[in-house]
C-alpha cells in the first residue's frame, strides 16, 4: 500500500488535501504508518484530530473505517454481531426436519448473518484503511482494555469462524479530548502526540486553505479575536472549527474588517455557552481591537 516517503512529503500531502500539520504531527503520522503504530491524538476542542484522519485516508486512497467511541459502546458493537433478527426468519423458513440436521444450523453462524462492526472492517481491510477510533475517552475502561487487546495483535477470533488476522494492520488514529485520563497500557502501545491551539499565523494560514478567497486581513482579524477569547477565563474556548465557522458568517455578511458592533452579532458563530457570551461582551473592544 502506498505511503509517504519522508516527513515533508507527507505534509505536502496532507497540504494538498487541505488540512496543515505541524511538524510533531506529520512525524508522529510518519511513524506510525511506516513502523504500523497507533496514533494517539489529544488535544483541544475543535482541532483537526479528526480532521487529520479523514484528510490522510482520503489523501492515500484508504478507505476510513471509523468506530465512534461513546458512554456504554460494548465490544459487539465495536466488533461484530450476529444478525439475529435475520436468524430467526431462517430458523422460522427451515423444516423440522432441517432443523434436527446440524449443517443447516451451523449455517446459521456463517458469514450470511454476521454483522460487520468497524473494528472487524479494519482487520479484514489491513493497510487498505485508516481506523479512526475516535473520542475514546468516552467509553469506559473495559472497553479500552478490550481495544488494547485487538490492537496489540491485530486479529479476532469469533469462535464460530475462526481467527481473522490483518494481512498488514491497517493505520490507528485514536482521539482523545481528554474528558478522563487513558490508561497508560493503552498509551504505550500508541505514538502520542499533543494538538494545541495553533500559533496565530498558522492558524491565518488554516483559515486561508478551508476558506479560500477569504481577505488576508478578516482572516488575521478573526485569529487574533479568537486568540483573546481563548484567554478569558471560557467554559468551551473556541478551537480552529469555530474560527473558520466566525470568518464564514463574517463572510456571508459581507463584511471585510471585524468590529465590537458586528462581533456582537456573529458572536454565536464562536461561543456556545450563555456564560462565555456574557463574559466576552464585557470585553468585546479588546477583543476586536486588533494586533497582539
Ligand atoms: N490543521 C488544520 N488544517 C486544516 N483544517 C483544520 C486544521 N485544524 C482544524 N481544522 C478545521 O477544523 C475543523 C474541526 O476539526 P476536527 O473536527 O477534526 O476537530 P477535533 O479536534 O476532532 O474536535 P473535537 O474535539 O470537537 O472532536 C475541521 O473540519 C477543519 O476544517
Ligand atoms: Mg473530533
Amino acid at each position: 500500500m502506498a505511503g509517504p516517503d519522508s516527513v515533508a512529503g507527507l505534509t505536502g500531502t496532507l497540504r494538498d488535501g487541505g488540512y496543515l500539520a505541524d511538524r510533531g504531527l506529520a512525524t508522529a503520522l510518519f511513524i506510525g504508518i511506516s513502523l504500523h503504530r497507533p496514533v494517539l491524538l489529544e488535544g483541544e476542542v475543535g482541532v483537526g484530530k479528526t480532521e487529520v484522519a479523514k484528510v490522510l485516508a482520503a489523501a492515500y486512497g484508504r478507505r476510513l473505517i471509523r468506530l465512534q467511541c461513546y458512554e456504554g459502546i460494548d465490544p459487539g458493537q465495536a466488533l461484530y454481531e450476529w444478525d439475529y433478527a435475520r436468524q430467526m426468519l431462517h430458523i422460522r423458513a427451515l423444516s423440522e426436519r432441517q432443523l434436527a440436521d446440524s449443517a443447516a444450523v451451523d449455517q446459521l453462524f456463517g458469514p450470511k448473518f454476521l454483522i460487520e462492526r468497524p473494528l472487524l472492517d479494519a482487520v479484514r481491510a489491513g493497510d487498505s484503511a485508516v481506523l479512526l477510533i475516535d473520542e475514546v475517552d468516552r467509553a469506559d475502561d473495559e472497553f479500552e482494555a478490550f481495544l488494547l487487546e485487538v490492537l496489540s495483535d491485530f486479529q479476532i477470533t469469533i469462535p464460530e469462524i475462526g481467527t481473522i488476522r490483518a494481512p498488514s494492520p491497517p493505520l490507528v488514529i485514536l482521539t482523545s479530548n481528554r474528558t478522563r485520563e487513558l490508561h497508560d497500557a493503552l498509551k504505550r502501545r500508541c505514538l502520542y502526540h499533543w494538538i494545541g491551539y495553533p500559533p496565530a499565523d498558522r492558524e491565518v494560514e488554516i483559515v486561508l486553505v478551508r476558506e479560500p478567497g477569504v481577505a488576508q486581513a478578516l482572516a488575521r482579524k478573526v485569529v487574533e479575536a479568537v486568540g483573546r477569547l481563548r484567554e478569558l477565563d471560557l467554559a468551551k474556548p473556541p478551537g480552529v472549527a469555530e474560527t473558520i465557522d466566525w470568518v464564514r458568517a463574517l463572510r456571508f455578511l459581507g463584511a471585510d474588517d471585524l468590529d465590537p458592533a458586528l462581533a456582537d452579532d456573529t458572536l454565536g458563530a464562536v461561543l456556545k455557552e450563555r456564560d462565555d457570551l456574557d463574559l466576552a461582551r464585557e470585553n468585546l473592544t479588546e477583543i476586536t481591537s486588533g494586533a497582539r
